[in-house]
């Protein structure tokens, strides 16, 4: 038997656990898993906190506590709500704990001893009144593709260019506010050019037809890149992570895309102290990474690389990320709360975790974004749940309770019915098992239900209400393999549904499930005794949907009255709006380019200037109020954009030809509006 050894995303402690993360990636790890222990496969599942990374520091700064303070809140809160939806980790550990800074610390000396890095020493933005270097994200300044003055060191979110801290017009350090400097500093790069024609045999031609397009996809366009694989740094200057474990290296911390991934093996070994090898280093095992498709490159390209560069791992068999999934429409936010947060739902919804564990696997985003809306999850519930999956065991558990007892029936003889019942779940659990090998859980999830559609078709052609006044036999027959198939969903479901189908199994009375070893039709004896029957589901009711709108459209204007009193500040700066104009309004005007040929000052003003300008064809005197901004022998020879047809006016006692146009600040300094080219004089403004 192979070893399985199944990973989802270690996710940033910095935060509550909302539905995108289960969705991304821990709900699918969590049925693979559920189903390979059924299976009896040797499997573990493995998954912690990142605790390191500038996320986190920029958390503790929000929050004014310390790195640990954040991490060790959110550990618990992300470790618990993991729990309540039946998360069904081997082991949640995280990366700020000993075992951990061993591991990715002896890893990365390993590396370091047997000369897989090389030494560069780069300038990087400094913040001499923070007195550190500055990591990507703590730098802003002004996009240079779209003029976004909000841009981070790595990514305009604005306009979605990914940057370098260099890129930025007018950077600032977040820390402090100041003008960064660059400044030298020494890093550690994983030449991952060197990896390139490996990770190409590797994935490009090794995982073709078993990586998920979206994944393939991705990998493929990194290693056709025209530029290829850089040399990536594998060290940071941060003063939070995992010390560099090599001379030279003060105030220098572990990327954390070098450490986390590392986590995976660091748990396995908190887990196994004696037998994690047999899953790390067996050419055997089987690595599977479940991740969001975030994580990607780091988790298909990077870590591979790491892996290989180490030597004696076995790399990633499987990479099965999942997409996006949206929130009623819009991408889940965490600064914009547009999410919907674990705790709160189990609050709001206690005891329904399976209901969203079925919504978020039967809309996984496993091909393309998806979208979580309350309307569908309501719908979910009341017309699938309830309405097929608990009515059928339902209507089976009732009858049998009011015939018999409780007590399974003879089976009798089955007739074609029953025959035919009983192959399709047959047949069923063997492509719900391929699909869920495959990874394709809406699949696998959508045969289950057809089970239980097949069971009440069952129901609604026999009969068995109106069969107990004329069949005794045929009715016992008929719930009897009623009976069979909620035995048989009882164990299907405990991938998708482990609370209902533990529940299910009590009432069924049964247990020890194993997905292989009995036959599946036939997991319930006659006589035996069942227990008290209850609703595997309840109806969820419009108020309780209405009261999840409203409070997301809250939100929703929250974001928007904090958008508008931001917008509204910078418009108090502003020219207060004019009334709308018409194009002919426009056209009358004649604007065109002309530049000064002569300035001087009007005799007894101080803010006049009288200027010679010369149009093209002909030059002209304007009077001009700038005397307090400009200079007169500062401005000879400057382009300027004029109104060449306003009316002639006299100002003390001088005939001005036109006005030139200026623009004013909110502090009422004017400059010139300008061409960005020099044009020649006379040419015309539209
Ligand atoms: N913390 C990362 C995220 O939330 C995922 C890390 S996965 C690991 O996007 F491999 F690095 F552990
Ligand atoms: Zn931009």
């Amino acid at each position: 038997m192979k070893p399985i050894l199944v990973t989802a995303a270690l996710p940033y402690a910095n935060g509550p656990v909302h539905i995108g993360h289960l969705a991304g990636c821990y709900i699918p790890a969590d049925v693979f898993v559920r189903y390979m222990r059924l299976k009896g496969e040797d499997v573990k599942f493995i998954c912690g906190s990142d605790e390191h990374g500038v996320p986190i520091t920029i958390k503790a700064k929000a929050e004014g506590i310390t790195p640990q303070q954040v991490v060790d809140k959110y550990h618990k809160m992300m470790g618990d709500s993991f729990a309540e939806f039946g998360i069904s980790f081997d082991i949640y550990s995280r990366t700020s704990n000993k075992k951990h800074h061993e591991t990715a610390s002896g890893f990365f000396k390993q590396l370091y001893d047997t000369g897989k890095f090389t030494e560069q020493v780069t300038e990087q933005y400094y913040d001499e009144e923070a007195k550190q270097f500055l990591a990507d994200r703590y730098i802003e300044g002004t996009c240079p593709k779209c003029g976004n003055e909000k841009a981070y060191g790595d990514q305009c979110e604005n306009c979605g260019s990914s940057l370098s801290p260099s890129d930025l017009i007018n950077p600032r350090s977040k820390l402090s506010g100041s003008k960064p400097v660059m400044r030298e500093t020494k890093h550690w790069f994983l030449p991952l050019n060197d990896y390139a024609p490996w990770l190409r045999e590797y994935i490009l031609v090794g995982h073709k037809n078993d990586w998920k397009p979206n994944v393939y996809g991705q990998c493929k366009s990194w290693l056709d890149a025209g530029d290829g694989l850089q040399p990536r740094a594998m060290t940071r200057d941060l003063d939070w992570g995992v010390p560099v474990p090599i001379p030279g290296a003060e105030g220098k911390v572990l990327y954390v895309w070098f450490d986390a991934p590392i986590g995976y093996i660091s748990a396995t070994r908190e887990l196994l102290p004696d037998k994690w090898e047999h899953y790390w280093k067996n050419p055997d095992s089987r690595l599977i990474h479940f991740i969001g498709k975030d994580n990607i490159v780091f988790h298909c390209i990077i870590f591979p690389a790491i892996l290989k560069a180490h030597g004696g791992y076995v790399v990633p068999e499987n990479v099965p990320a999942n997409e996006f999934l949206n929130l009623e429409g819009d991408k889940i936010s965490t600064s914009r709360n547009w999410a919907v947060w674990l705790h709160e739902y189990l609050n709001d919804f206690p005891g329904k975790q399976d209901v969203l564990r079925y919504t978020l696997i039967a809309t996984a985003p496993e091909t393309k974004d998806n979208d979580f809306t309350w309307r569908d999850f309501q719908a979910r519930n009341n017309s699938e749940l309830v309405a097929i999956l608990g009515n059928f065991v339902n209507r089976t558990l009732v009858l049998t309770g009011n015939y018999y007892g409780g007590k399974v029936p003879a089976k009798g003889n089955y007739t074609e019915a029953e025959n035919t019942l009983i192959n399709f779940i047959t047949d069923t659990k063997k492509q719900i098992g391929e699909s869920i090998e495959r990874y394709r859980l809406r699949e696998s999830l959508s045969l289950l239900m057809d089970i239980a559609r097949a069971g009440n078709k069952y129901l609604a052609d026999l009969e068995p209400w109106k069969l107990i006044k004329t069949d005794a036999d045929r009715t016992a027959t008929v719930l009897h393999a009623a009976l069979q198939v909620s035995g048989a969903l009882s164990l299907l479901m405990e991938p998708f549904l482990p609370h209902t189908g533990k529940k299910l199994r009590d009432m069924l009375g049964i247990d020890n499930h194993q997905w292989d070893d009995h036959h599946i039709g036939n997991l319930l004896a006659e006589g035996h005794q069942l227990n008290a029957a209850a609703l595997l589901f309840d109806k969820i009711e419009d108020p309780a949907i209405e009261a999840q709108i409203e409070k997301l459209a809250a939100t929703k204007a929250a974001t928007v009255a904090t958008q508008a009193a931001e917008a509204a500040t910078t418009e108090n700066k502003s020219e207060p709006a004019k009334p709308e104009t018409t194009f002919e309004e426009f056209m009358k005007m004649d604007i065109r380019i002309g530049t000064i040929l002569e300035a001087e000052r009007v005799p007894k003003t101080d803010k006049l200037l009288k200027l010679l300008v010369s149009t093209g064809d002909e030059k002209r005197t304007i009077v001009s109020g700038i005397a307090a901004h400009y200079a007169p022998e500062n401005i000879i020879g400057q382009q300027v954009t004029l109104l060449a047809n306003l009316a002639p006016r006299k100002i003390k006692g001088i005939e001005s030809k036109g006005m030139i146009l200026m623009a004013e600040d909110e502090t009422g300094k004017l400059v010139f509006v300008m061409p960005s080219e020099s044009l020649r004089d006379g040419s015309g403004v539209k």
